[in-house]
């Protein structure tokens, strides 16, 4: 696409353009809409982007829109986009979480060709990893388009179900949070058992990340990895003996399908 539209340049569109930037993949004409005066000098000063207090004519002539405001307020910027004038064809990228296809289609029309994505906050490091969906018949120039884009902060894949969006909002949108949260308590413990805060931090943090790239390098699955570090009436058998009998399998599933069906609930919700 040689212009491209960002609809709001807060946490999630400045990951994405930094990102661009990164991978030498910014587009000849970037404009952002967003009105908040920080994000309009910084995006001005880092990528060179033509910025605008309001929605107006010019941004909305881009080849590409990408949305990504917060989802409540998601329907009055398309009332001002599509209160406008009759728009031609774009592709428009949303990133709101919860916002189905149908119902920017009914918000923007049935002109554009529409792609969501959702991504997670790991992306600010280029760390992310986003699932994408568009209807069966989008070209697929769109579909690379997104996917190019979405890449330079992390891996991508695509899903063919667009309510399999509220699974992944459950596992990956919202799973770092559940990542800090475990992170959180092995400090806490590690200290309750006499460590200091710098060096719990440093085990804790070494062990998430270097654990996750060995399961992600071996060959092995993560039970196999697990049990290879699991002797018999030894200290980790003591550990995962405990996370059993509180049934850790059980409380995380049963959080991520609540988290799952919060995502249904609220994507019901907005209008
Ligand atoms: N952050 C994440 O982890 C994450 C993950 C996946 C998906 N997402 C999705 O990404 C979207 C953005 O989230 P975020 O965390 O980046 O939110 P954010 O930091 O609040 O950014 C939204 C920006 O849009 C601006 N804005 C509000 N109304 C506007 C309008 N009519 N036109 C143009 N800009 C407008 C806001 O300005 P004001 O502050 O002045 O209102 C703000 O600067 C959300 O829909 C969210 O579901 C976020």
């Amino acid at each position: 696409m040689k212009s491209m539209t960002f609809f709001g340049g807060g946490h999630m569109a400045s990951a994405m353009i930094a990102g661009m930037q990164r991978a030498n993949q910014l587009p000849p004409h970037l404009m952002l809409v967003d009105p908040d005066a920080q994000a309009r000098q910084r995006w001005s000063d880092c990528y060179g982007a033509r910025t605008f207090e309001h929605v107006a004519q010019e941004p909305c002539l881009s080849d590409c829109w990408l949305m990504a405001v917060k989802p409540q307020q998601m329907k009055s910027l398309c009332a001002a986009i599509a209160g406008l004038h009759a728009q031609p064809s774009r592709c428009v990228i949303s990133v709101a979480a919860g916002i189905r296809l149908a119902r920017l289609q009914s918000w923007l029309g049935p002109q554009h060709r529409y792609i969501r994505c959702m991504p997670n906050t790991p992306a600010v490091i280029g760390r992310g990893v986003t699932a994408l969906f568009a209807a069966s018949d989008l070209a697929s120039d769109d579909r690379m388009f997104a996917q190019t884009m979405m890449a330079c902060v992390g891996r991508c894949l695509w899903v063919d179900a667009e309510n399999s969006l509220d699974a992944v909002t459950a596992v990956s949108g919202s799973g770092p949070a559940y990542v800090f949260r475990l992170i959180e308590a092995m400090q806490a413990a590690a200290q309750a058992l006499g460590l200091n805060a710098q060096d719990a931090r440093l085990l804790v943090l070494e062990t998430f990340t270097g654990a996750s790239e060995l399961a992600a390098q071996s060959a092995l699955t993560p039970a196999e990895l697990r049990e290879q570090v699991t002797s018999k009436g030894g200290t980790t058998a003591a550990a995962l003996e405990v996370f059993s009998q509180e049934d850790l399998s059980g409380m995380i599933a049963r959080a991520l399908t609540r988290a799952a069906a919060r995502s249904a609930e609220l994507a019901d919700l907005v209008d």
